[in-house]
This record gives structure tokens, C-alpha cells and sequence, in this order.
């Protein structure tokens, strides 16, 4: 029997060698982008978000924003041409966790910045049915009532600070001041219209 007839004919040969065999190929394939730093490198002009931004970011985790939209805009045209220039990675390197997600019940919201007005979230998030009347998306009113708790902001960006975002000294003193007595409509808000505007090419 020739080796080859031999691993063939044994099942739990040949499942041992496929294993071994998937295994090194998704190391090679992984293994080296962890390592390299050309695939986290941050785009031109990134900023790691503000203190309100930050705690705008967390509102949206915790309101499962992130359970219906999606910020993953694929290089497909269908998706361009709706969304705006694909995502690239260099655009979420500070972002822990990432947001990018697949189900889409409502848009993608990768690069929503600044493609409403400030009043335009308010009112959609209070009730979307007064903007988009079709529209199945919650309303948040208590947003409107709650305000930020700005006792943990300072902590959650040292904690980023951890994880390689360049938060200063300064950044993590003035958190605090800086969320203080806003609303937590503002800052979601202020998440909102900052999504992918580093990259803008929407028509
Ligand atoms: C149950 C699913 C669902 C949840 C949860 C949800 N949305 Fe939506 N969202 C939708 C749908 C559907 C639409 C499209 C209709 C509309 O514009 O209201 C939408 C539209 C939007 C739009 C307009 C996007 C565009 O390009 O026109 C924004 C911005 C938005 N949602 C933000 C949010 C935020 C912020 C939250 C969390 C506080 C949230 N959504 C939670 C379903 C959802």
C-alpha cells in the first residue's frame, strides 16, 4: 500500500492531517498580519475620540445601536455608491471594541457624519417616525433626560491608553469637566457626526 493509499484509507489519519493542514495555512495567513504593524497603522489625521465623543460611542453599545447597523461599508459598488468610499482598517484602530458588525436592519452607519444636522439625530432619535415615517427604528426619549455620568470617563480612556490609543495625560485630566452636566443625547450625538468623515467621497 503506498503511503498515500494508506492516509486515504484511514479516517482518523486523514482527519488528523487535514487538521494539521487547515491549521498552518490560517497561521501563515494570520499569524503575520497580528505582528505587522503596516496593517494597524492609523490613516492620516485619525484622533482618538473626545471624552463626550467616547462616552457617545458607549451609549450607542449600550442602546444596541450596533445590533441593527452595521459600520462596515465593503468595496462592492452597490455598497459605494449607497454608503460612500469603502472602510479601511486604518480607520478603527483606536476603536475597542470594534463596531463593524453584519446585520443590517437600518443603514450602515459608517460614514453618517455630518450627512444630517445635529438637529435632524435629535429629532429622529426622540421619535424616528416624526423624520422617516416608514421608519421601525426605537425611539430613545430618556436620552434626552439622562445625563452623561462622568465619574468613569476618566478611567475608560487610561484603560484605552492601555491598548495603545494616544490619550494624554491632559485628555484623561479634563475628561471629567468635559462630560460634565451634558446630556447623553449630546454625546451620542457628537459619536454620531464624527462616523467615517475622515474619508469623505459621497455624492
Ligand atoms: C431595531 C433596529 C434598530 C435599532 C436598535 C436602531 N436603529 Fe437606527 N435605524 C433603523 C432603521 C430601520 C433605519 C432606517 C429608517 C430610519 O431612518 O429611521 C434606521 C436609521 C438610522 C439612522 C439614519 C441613517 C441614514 O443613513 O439615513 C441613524 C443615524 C440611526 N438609525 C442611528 C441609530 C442609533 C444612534 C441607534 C441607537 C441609539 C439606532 N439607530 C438604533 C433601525 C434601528
Amino acid at each position: 500500500m503506498s503511503s498515500h493509499e494508506r492516509i486515504e484509507k484511514s479516517v482518523p489519519l486523514l482527519i488528523v492531517l487535514t487538521i494539521v493542514a487547515i491549521s498552518f495555512g490560517t497561521l501563515v495567513e494570520l499569524v503575520p498580519l497580528i505582528f505587522s504593524k503596516k496593517y494597524a497603522e492609523p490613516i492620516a489625521g485619525l484622533e482618538p475620540y473626545s471624552a463626550l465623543e467616547l462616552e457617545g460611542r458607549d451609549i450607542y453599545i449600550r442602546e444596541g445601536c450596533n445590533t441593527c447597523h452595521s459600520q462596515m461599508i465593503r468595496p462592492l459598488r452597490a455598497e459605494t455608491e449607497r454608503y460612500g468610499h469603502y472602510s479601511v482598517a486604518g480607520e478603527s484602530v483606536y476603536d475597542h471594541p470594534f463596531l463593524f458588525g453584519s446585520k443590517r436592519t437600518g443603514p450602515d452607519l459608517a460614514r453618517v457624519g455630518k450627512r444630517y444636522s445635529d438637529d435632524w439625530h435629535r429629532a429622529h432619535l426622540y421619535n424616528p417616525r416624526d423624520v422617516v415615517p416608514e421608519s421601525n427604528m426605537p425611539a430613545f426619549p430618556w436620552l434626552f433626560s439622562n445625563e452623561v455620568n462622568a465619574e468613569g470617563t476618566a478611567a475608560k480612556m487610561s484603560t484605552l491608553q492601555t491598548l495603545g490609543v494616544p490619550y494624554t495625560e491632559a485628555d484623561i485630566a479634563g475628561a471629567a469637566s468635559a462630560v460634565a452636566g451634558k446630556k447623553e443625547i449630546d454625546a451620542l450625538v457628537a459619536y454620531l457626526q464624527q462616523l467615517g468623515t475622515l474619508i469623505q467621497t459621497r455624492r
